[in-house]
């Protein structure tokens, strides 16, 4: 993939949807979050028309759990945390084009329409299985929430939907000795009537397709071809009172008969497409994304969530073909499969597993009353976990500001804005250029090749890494040029010096758009320049007149600019003294945080 021009590429940035049963912590954005909106400004910046939706995961056992938890009902728990997540993301600056939630109208119908569609097509099995109930509440015990010995590898952490060690799918009855995860007590199970995907069916397709997929990161690779293995169908209906009903006759009127979560949830990438494009007032408008094969779908999660896109949605997507209702039925273009799958791995803090239970965790909420988003943006990708396991510590945190984001890229503007303010009130007029001076311009320029080809494969570190080595260098001029000593003795030749540092920091500023939105936003300001190089995400409440109104957050891009090649700076624009980009942090705050969760996890956390 290379990071030349597009004019008319279509780019779905599909994001996991968290579930609305809790806050998130700073290891969930750190997997679906800051990643999948650095690939979409970076998509954005070179000109792709992108869209980008998530919401709230809204049904199943996790909601019913919390509500259980909280003493209040499912809906009040969904409304509760669709609104604190929503607010979390909007103040990490995550430019979802729109995202919104599974407790929509119109999210119902489509999911309703892909399953009635699978069923008339043959892919839902009816058939009675034995299922896993809580004793005391009589409830389906949902698949992730039972725990036992795996019957393949041994391990004794598996869960009743796949074992995280060897990687099978599993289902509940599998386990040796199986318990749950939520009183400890092991499950009954009892005969019931379900639908099942009959994931058999796409074996041989799945298998087709992912052998083209060479170029995915190979933890996602390799998880997701072991499972093709060993395709059993897969129960896509539970015995539970939240949720989607089952749009089939004898299952429609029963209230104790839903859809599966996570065949509801999957199915909210099309659903968000469908509504985002009827907010606009061109209801017809997703299909530019999902029903045109040059249309490319990155799809961002943590790694508990591959099975579910690598496997389930390809199989839901290929069964569905040209749809029902809305696809348009046989002869209409298939929906498109997912172009890349992109995981992260796991993030721990201070060496320990997040558990709200235990407390141990890092609200991204708590997190932000005391600290800007960017650095832990900047944190999450350099230090993040994109291939590998990696451990949040905040002595880590705070020496990563301090020494590379406040060190390198805020003082690099820093002096050179002051400078430039203080000698000559504008951006200098540039006198002879020297070799030093175009090598070093042109090193900064290559930059929107070297990072784009990486940000376009999802190398996120690497490419942060890059941008840095950029900055550096140019931190290393002008220690080498010494412009503050010029302007003593030879005006011209610091104007020039100052002009090269300007413009690369004006280059600059964009390469680190993706990773740095508010940053990057202030110095393009502080450059003088107009319109908005990184939109942030606004809350709105939207109707689609169907008696459903719902709150969303929606990124409006009419007054963005900038792209993806080297910028051009004007001399003689006028400067004013800098204000700092980055806060230095106190190394003390380590200690200071580290109390502050210990007294949390004494508390019992769920505070
Ligand atoms: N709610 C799930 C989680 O938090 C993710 C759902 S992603 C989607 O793990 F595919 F279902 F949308
Ligand atoms: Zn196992």
């Amino acid at each position: 993939m290379s990071s030349k021009q597009p004019s008319s590429e279509h780019i779905l940035v599909a994001v996991a949807w968290p579930y609305a049963s809790g806050p998130r912590h700073i290891g969930h954005v750190a997997g679906f979050g800051v990643p999948s909106d650095v690939f979409a400004r970076f998509q954005r910046l070179r000109g792709a028309k992108v869209l980008m939706v998530s919401g709230t995961d809204e049904h199943g056992t996790p909601i019913l759990v919390a509500a259980d938890r909280e003493g209040i009902g499912p809906r009040e728990i969904a409304d509760r945390y669709s609104q604190v997540i929503t607010e979390d993301l909007r103040r990490l600056g995550l430019s979802y084009d729109l995202f919104t939630r599974t407790t929509t109208k119109n999210h119902q119908l489509v999911v309703q329409d892909l399953f009635r569609t699978l069923y008339e097509k043959g892919f839902l099995i009816r058939r009675t299985q034995l299922g896993a109930f809580s004793e005391k509440t009589g409830r389906t015990l949902p698949d992730r929430y039972i725990e036992g010995t795996c019957p393949h590898c041994g391990y004794t952490s598996a869960r009743g939907d796949q074992c995280d060690n060897c990687g099978r799918m599993l289902d509940p009855q599998d386990l040796i000795d199986p318990r749950s995860k939520i009183d400890g007590a092991p499950p009954v199970f009892r005969e019931s009537e379900h639908f099942f995907l009959d994931l058999p069916a796409f074996a041989s397709a799945l298998s087709d397709w992912l052998e083209q997929k060479s170029d995915w990161r190979s933890n996602v690779l390799a998880f997701s071809s072991n499972l093709l293995g060993e395709l059993r169908p897969r129960a896509v209906t539970r015995d539970i009172d939240w949720g989607i009903h089952v749009p089939v006759p004898e299952f429609e009127e029963r209230d104790d008969k839903r859809i599966y979560v996570w065949f509801d949830a999957v199915i909210g990438y099309l659903s968000a497409s469908i509504e985002w494009a009827r907010l606009r007032g061109q209801p017809e408008a997703w299909r530019d994304w999902w029903q045109d094969p040059e249309s490319r779908h990155f799809y961002f999660m943590g790694k508990d969530n591959i099975v579910f896109h690598s496997v389930i949605w390809p199989s839901i997507l290929m069964g569905y073909g040209g749809g029902g209702e809305l696809g348009g039925g046989e002869g209409a273009p298939h929906l498109v499969l997912p172009e890349n799958v992109v995981s992260s791995e796991f993030l721990t803090q201070e060496g320990q597993k997040f558990s709200s239970s235990r407390g141990v965790v890092i609200e991204v909420r708590d997190f932000l009353l005391r600290y800007d988003p960017d650095p832990l943006r900047y944190y999450l990708t350099a230090g993040g976990p994109e291939t590998q396991d990696t451990d949040f510590t905040w002595a880590e945190f705070i020496r990563r500001n301090n020494d590379e984001l406040v060190a390198t890229w805020g003082n690099l503007v820093q002096r050179t804005l002051t400078l430039a303010a203080r000698h000559f009130r504008a951006v200098p007029t540039p006198g002879q250029i020297g070799v030093a001076d175009a090598g070093l311009l042109q090193s900064v320029e290559s930059g929107f090749d070297h990072v784009g080809d990486l940000l376009g494969t999802a190398h996120f570190k690497s490419a942060l890494a890059e941008v840095m080595a950029l900055a550096a260098k140019v931190n290393q001029y002008l220690g080498e040029m010494e412009p503050w000593r010029l302007v003593k003795v030879d005006r011209e030749r610091a104007g020039t010096v100052l002009f090269i540092a300007l413009q690369c920091i004006s280059d600059l500023k964009v390469l680190f758009t993706p990773f740095l939105p508010f940053s990057s936003q202030a110095l393009h300001e502080m450059l003088g320049q107009e319109g908005l190089l990184a939109p942030l995400p606004v809350l709105e409440e939207v109707d689609l007149g169907d008696g459903d109104p719902h709150r969303v957050l929606v990124t409006d891009w009419t007054r963005a600019v900038g792209s993806w090649v080297p910028t051009r700076l004007e001399p003689g624009q006028p400067l004013t003294a800098p204000r700092a980009l980055f806060r230095k942090l106190d190394p003390a705050l380590a200690d200071q945080e580290l109390q502050r969760m210990a007294l949390l996890g004494a508390a019992g956390g769920d505070a």
